[in-house]
């Protein structure tokens, strides 16, 4: 066992040959941590998380887990190894029901599906309660739950979360990022989270990395970037 769970290494990689959307990025999740990437649109946040999970080439660097190197491995592999990823959108299918939600999510790991099932709905009672109902009819805040719970079905040690919050009101926001906390307690998972609402993911995360243009400009404890002049004028849109 390493300290840290999840090291990516001077990432380099694009969606197309010879267009670096990295361009070296160094971003590490220690054990039972919640690490989030924060930065403007257009920083590559979404693409470093997409080259984590085998979505996008890397062509330079590498990407650990738990020590051993999974550069580039496809993505049903790093399911098997314990890492699971929520994207950004259409995270959910929204036709089928919050049950067959879970049960695709569960599709790698079938053995002990219906415990597993039964134990989050359990962590998520408003879940249980709308198990029959289809995951398009609930609100924002719920179909994030149904996302979580679904990556949740394959027991995973390591969770890339990509801006979990984006589009939902204040309040529930709020509710997302502590659900989030919950998951790393009640889970014992690391977390690597990608946020819009910079400020909320920072006070909740032991560590933060702000990337722009590709690489990762700042880094350090959350409360460290919250209050560095620097970070907030640029990040946080705090005026000097
Ligand atoms: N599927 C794609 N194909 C080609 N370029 C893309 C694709 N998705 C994103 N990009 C480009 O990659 C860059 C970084 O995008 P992204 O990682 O989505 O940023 P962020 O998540 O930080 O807002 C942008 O210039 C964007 O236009
Ligand atoms: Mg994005």
């Amino acid at each position: 066992m390493t300290e840290l769970l999840l090291e990516c290494r001077n990432l380099v990689g694009g969606y197309v040959p010879e267009v670096d959307i990295l361009r070296g990025v160094s971003v590490h999740v220690p054990r039972g941590e919640i690490v989030s990437i924060i930065g403007p649109n257009g920083a590559g946040k979404s693409t470093m998380v997409k080259a984590v999970f085998g979505l996008v080439p890397v062509r330079e660097g590498q990407v650990l887990l738990d020590g051993e190197e999974v550069t580039g491995e496809p993505a049903h592999e790093l399911v098997r190894r314990g890492i699971a990823y929520v994207p950004q959108r259409e995270n959910v299918f929204p036709s089928m029901s919050v049950r067959e939600n879970l049960e695709i999510g569960g599709i790698t790991s079938r053995a002990g599906m219906e415990a597993r099932m039964e134990e989050l709905f359990t962590m998520f009672p408003r879940l249980a309660e709308r198990r029959s109902q289809a995951a398009g009819t609930l609100s924002g805040g719920e179909r994030q739950m149904v996302a979580f719970a679904r990556a949740l079905m394959s027991r995973p040690r390591m969770l890339l979360l990509d801006e979990p919050s984006a589009g939902l009101a204040p309040k529930i926001v709020a509710e997302v990022l502590e659900t989030i906390r919950r998951i790393r307690d009640e889970e014992g998972v690391s977390v690597l989270l990608v946020e819009q609402n910079a400020r909320a993911a920072l006070a909740m995360s032991d560590r933060g990395y702000v990337l722009d243009q590709g690489t990762d400009a700042h880094t350090g404890t959350g409360p460290q970037l919250l209050a560095d002049p620097k970070v907030a004028q640029i990040y946080l849109g705090v005026r000097p």
